[in-house]
């Protein structure tokens, strides 16, 4: 994600057109699903039926779930990436599998749990405690579902660094693992992403699984 200004006083309104304005340009992301979690879910399955991909985005990793067998429901908070998200999932064929939910989770009240509740990369310059939202999504995990986080750590060399709070993985374990709860892994993964010019670089996202017990 590049950096932007720090936005950390907007409305909700002016968080949803922050988010809208940036997904009304050419495509954001690369379309695929995020590595560390493709990795993480092959060597561990989700076991369950459902998902809830939380800020969604354009869907990659919402339509490698429905890929996967789950159905799934992905919410963010600008129509423009869902638009983009419902798309590729009729594209790839999973568009049935799929429900996507316009909400600000900052306020958003389901009333339903997953098997897997995903926060992949959930960051905004808006926002730089995550801590409390996290501790309203863990009633949305069923009893025995499990929690995944994926968060940046730290940017490429090439890239200036995020100019938002990017949480250690020693506070995003402290954050999860609360009574009820087993921590099944935590830990930093290392991903190759080379400029756009082509000189090398590694990105550091930190992956932690929780799993909520089961009575
Ligand atoms: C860095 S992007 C990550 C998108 C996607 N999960 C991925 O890994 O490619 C953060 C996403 O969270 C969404 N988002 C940020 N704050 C949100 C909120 N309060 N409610 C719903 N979605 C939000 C943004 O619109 C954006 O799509």
């Amino acid at each position: 994600m590049t950096t932007h200004a720090h936005q950390e006083s907007l409305t909700p309104a002016e968080h949803r057109a922050y988010w809208e304005d940036r997904y009304s340009g050419e495509h954001m992301w690369s379309g695929n699903p995020n590595g560390p979690l493709v990795e993480a879910l092959t060597v561990r399955p989700v076991v369950g039926e459902t998902a809830l991909d939380l800020g969604c985005g354009t869907g990659a990793d919402a339509i490698w779930l429905a890929q996967h067998g789950l159905r799934v429901t992905g919410v963010d908070i600008a129509d423009a990436a869902l638009r983009q998200a419902a798309e590729a999932a009729s594209s790839a064929g999973v568009a049935d599998r799929i429900e996507w939910a316009r909400a600000d989770l900052d306020d958003w009240e389901p009333d339903r749990t997953w098997d897997l509740v995903l926060a992949s990369f959930l960051h905004s310059p808006a926002v730089s405690d995550r801590a409390p939202l996290l501790d309203r999504v863990r009633e949305w995990v069923a009893p025995g579902g499990e929690l995944i986080v994926l968060s940046h750590l730290r940017a490429p060399e090439w890239r200036e660094p995020h100019d938002m709070h990017l949480p250690s993985l020693r506070e995003i374990e402290k954050c999860l693992g609360r009574p009820g709860w087993s921590v099944e892994s935590a830990g930093e993964t290392v991903t190759d992403m080379p400029s756009p010019e082509g000189a090398p670089g590694t990105r550091v996202d930190t992956l932690v699984r929780v799993r909520r017990a089961a009575s």
